[in-house]
């Protein structure tokens, strides 16, 4: 009996079947049942028959060909790995990146009801590998499915740093069609998984008439809505919980019922077809967030500069503070061509170092004030200006390109 067979074990009378997991106690047996929860046996005291041998996966295909239906859409997947493309290794027992695009679809059938798809693989990683170079050849792919006939791309994403990827297309891309990230916290075979959900959602906002780049994530604790936030405002709040996503500094551009599959939108948005393609992707990589600490060295700053980095977000205290003995190094900084930009360790609301003494030194020292940006948004797009705009960097940085800032902020959010 190997890692992934499928077996049956009778006990008492009661018989379970499932596929046999990796089992950390001598003379146990323990099996994952198919609602996704995992039981163990004392092997002495059970009946074991073998139903299955383990199947051996199958070998990814990077372009699938998927059945079309008349008059729907056209809607590329892309995909990139995460937990929307996982699942259990039986080997392990850890979860792990095994779909691709294609599988992706063929698991959920009501995604054919929605558009006509064509599929590729991306990447098959979990998005803590993300790196600018992956962002910007994301950006190229997504450009070459638009050019293509795309009438919407969807890009299932790890969710852990899928805000750096949204913000980072957000800036690269000026999009005439839907471009949506979707992923899921748990994985497909697991009972609570969210990932059919999510992606039917991502789908229907994918032939929306939203022509940006948005997150599309659950929106509550129950099956019932997706919350779909605009790329630069959104961030993953929650470690486990499949509403872990929520739009900071701005309400979600707007929600899709779960049920009927109706796209609601409650901010303005750019609409489809509004702008042409536009595609500038290149980053500048040497770029730092760096969080500041009480009591932490201004040796930090040094060691950035020193390094050659070319620019510095700082997410400081409050309203964007930083200890006095930190004014020098920003002053080096800026005096070296460095900008620096503040952004607040509270996410929500808006920098102002005009209140309080040091703030006010902040400034004097060149340090520009990040407005309501989020501090990974305020990180992503100074590599972005920097790399394709560097002289127009401090004309631009307090200004929204991509719906990153805005000059009031709602009460409610
Ligand atoms: N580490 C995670 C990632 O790829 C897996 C979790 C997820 O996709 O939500 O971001």
């Amino acid at each position: 009996m190997d890692l992934g067979d499928r077996i049956s074990v009778e006990r008492g009378g009661t018989t379970y079947e499932g596929a046999v997991m990796p089992s950390r106690r001598e003379g146990y047996v323990v099996i994952k049942l198919d609602n996704g929860y995992n039981i163990g046996f004392d092997a002495s005291k059970s009946r074991i028959s073998l139903l299955q041998k383990r199947q051996e996966s199958r070998k990814i295909k990077s372009d699938m060909a998927l059945p079309r239906r008349e008059g729907l859409p056209q809607v590329s997947i892309l995909s990139t790995g995460g937990t929307i493309a996982s699942k259990v290794d039986y080997r392990t027992g850890a979860v792990t990146s095994q779909f691709s695009a294609g599988e992706i679809i063929s698991a959920i059938p009501e995604l054919e009801e929605i558009a006509n798809y064509s599929a590729r693989v991306v990447y098959q990683i979990l998005s803590e590998n993300m790196r600018a170079e992956y962002w910007i050849e994301l950006a190229n792919k997504v450009a070459r499915e638009i050019e293509s006939g795309a009438e919407g791309v969807i890009i299932t994403h790890g969710t852990d740093t899928m805000m750096y990827t949204a913000a980072a297309l957000s800036f690269m891309l000026k999009t005439p069609v839907p471009v949506v990230l979707v992923g899921s916290q748990r994985s497909s075979d697991r009972p609570s998984s969210d990932a059919s959900m999510n992606a039917v959602c991502a789908a229907s906002v994918a032939i929306s008439d939203i022509a940006e780049v948005t997150v599309v994530m659950h929106g509550s604790t129950s099956d019932d809505f997706c919350t779909i936030h605009r790329g630069t405002r959104v961030r993953k709040m929650h470690t486990s919980r499949r509403d872990a996503f929520q739009s900071i500094n701005q309400p979600p551009l707007g929600k899709v019922d779960y049920l009927s599959r109706k796209v609601e939108t409650f901010q303005p948005y750019r609409r489809r077809g509004e702008a042409a393609l536009e595609l500038q992707a290149r980053m500048e990589e040497r770029c730092a967030l760096v969080k500041y600490t009480p009591g932490s060295s201004p040796d930090i700053l040094n060691y950035y500069i020193d390094k050659g980095y070319k620019g510095l977000v700082l997410e400081g205290t409050g309203l964007g503070h930083v200890a006095s003995d930190w004014i020098e190094g920003i002053k080096r900084a800026t005096e070296e061509g460095i900008p620096v930009v503040i952004a607040s360790q509270c996410l929500r609301g808006r920098i102002c170092d005009r209140v309080y003494d040091t703030g006010r030194d902040m400034l004097q020292a060149g340090a520009i004030e990040g407005a309501d940006m989020l501090p990974e948004v305020a990180l992503v797009k100074m590599m972005w200006l920097l790399a394709n705009q560097p002289e127009s960097f401090a004309a631009l940085i307090g200004q929204p390109l991509a719906g990153e800032i805005a000059f009031s902020t709602p009460i409610t959010v």
